[in-house]
């Protein structure tokens, strides 16, 4: 058998399709810089990659291994096991103090399936859909795989950095929009909106028939303010949210949505099509993670003091200018003064500090050239170590 597949001949009759050639993620070339490093023995602080040093709350480690030797753990309802979806319900009552029907919940493989579904249920080929610079690039490539027309709205500090009711409509005047992605607390900045801000872009949004998505996925870490859900405001828009980052699940692939009751079904078609559901185990973990809270407020106090030890540190250091660290564990910063392309930047920085960090233009292919963008979701000793480290090679 293996002899034969051997001698086939490669006659490159297979090639990827337009729709596959999104750009890749510049992040994963700094990791790849920083490995090669690390191979040679040198130490990296690692603040390139957005996701938390630790794992699992212990409460959703313990129920996978009571429950490893009780399978079958086959194929779940499509939308998700009905007491995961009840207690995702639940947390809204706790949290923000409305009902959510455990009917509107989904549960997704990340909240990366969750825009995909969102995507697919809600809008059509060619339909337009606003999202915001800088911003979660994967928003822009998702949307212009499946076939969606992308508007970048750039933002600024005028706007607290994010899309406004008049910035929207402006867009929609254009040439009409149907829907618009909205991130608070976002990435790659950690900027937040008010709950006013929220409500009054989501209030011209439906005024004008745009679909709203919001990505909640860094709800819980919020240090600013209190985020407030989209879910509160409205019934009529899509909310999306993981495990990942609060509940430090990014390996688990398991996220959530809060549906319009019109795309319950569409979602469940789909989610069956694509996925059939999502992995038991994962769906076993975060029903138990919500008893972990105790725990995960002690890792989000960490990325407080991290977020103090950089906002105190850095500045000294040379980086004055930040946008609002209001959220999430991203620190956005700056670095026009030293320089005009952030990716060379970021190299040197890597090169001569080994302190990895991720370039802006993954963000924003135009201004991003100025910023570099920090994650704190490591220790306090490193944060002190990267300031330190940063500090001297500025000096130099
Ligand atoms: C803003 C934002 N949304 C969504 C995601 C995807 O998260 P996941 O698919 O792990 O839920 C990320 C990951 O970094 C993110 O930063």
């Amino acid at each position: 058998m293996l002899e034969k597949a051997k001698g086939l001949l490669h006659k490159g009759l297979v090639a990827p399709s337009g729709r596959s050639g999104v750009p890749p993620f510049m992040v994963m070339d700094v990791m790849a810089a920083a490995a090669r490093l690390e191979a040679q023995g040198r130490r990296i602080v690692h603040m390139e990659v957005g996701q938390p040093a630790v794992g699992a709350p212990a409460a959703a480690v313990a129920a996978v291994r009571a429950t490893l030797g009780s399978g079958p753990h086959g194929y779940t309802e499509t939308l998700g096991i009905a007491s995961l979806r009840r207690r995702i319900a639940r947390a809204y009552a706790d949290w923000h103090g409305i009902e959510i029907e455990a009917e509107r919940i989904v549960v997704a493989t990340g909240s990366s399936a969750g825009f995909m579904l969102a995507f697919l249920s809600a809008f059509e080929a060619g339909d337009r859909v606003a999202v915001a610079l800088p911003g979660y690039p994967p928003y822009r490539h998702i949307l212009s795989a499946l076939g969606c027309e992308v508007v970048a709205i750039e933002t600024s500090a005028e706007s607290r950095w994010s899309i406004t009711g008049e910035s929207l409509l402006a867009q929609h005047r254009i040439k009409p929009l149907k829907g618009v992605i909205v991130a608070s607390p976002a990435n790659p900045t950690g900027t937040m909106m008010t709950g006013e801000a929220l409500a009054g872009l989501i209030g011209c949004a439906e005024e004008a028939g745009i679909t709203v998505i919001s990505d909640e996925i860094y709800h819980g870490l919020d240090y600013a303010f209190a985020a407030e859900t989209a879910a509160k405001i409205s019934e009529d828009l899509i909310v999306i949210n993981s495990f990942s980052k609060y509940f430090c699940m990014t390996g688990w692939r398991i996220g959530w949505m809060v549906l319009p009751p019109a795309l319950i079904r569409a979602v469940e078609r789909l989610q069956g099509n694509l996925a059939i559901s999502v992995p038991a185990l994962s769906q076993i973990a975060a029903e138990a993670a919500f008893d972990g809270r105790a725990e995960m407020e002690a890792v989000k106090h960490g990325y407080e003091d991290n977020r103090r030890i950089l906002l105190e540190g850095l500045p000294k250091a040379g980086f004055e200018t930040f946008l609002p660290v209001d959220g999430a564990f991203y620190l956005y910063a700056d670095v026009s003064r030293f320089c005009d392309d952030s990716f060379d930047f970021a190299k040197r920085m890597l090169e001569e500090t080994h302190v990895a960090v991720t370039p802006g233009v993954d963000f924003d292919p135009q201004r991003g050239r100025h910023f570099i963008r920090f994650c704190y979701a490591g220790s306090a000793a490193e944060m002190h170590e990267a300031v330190e480290r940063i500090a001297a090679w500025l000096r130099r």
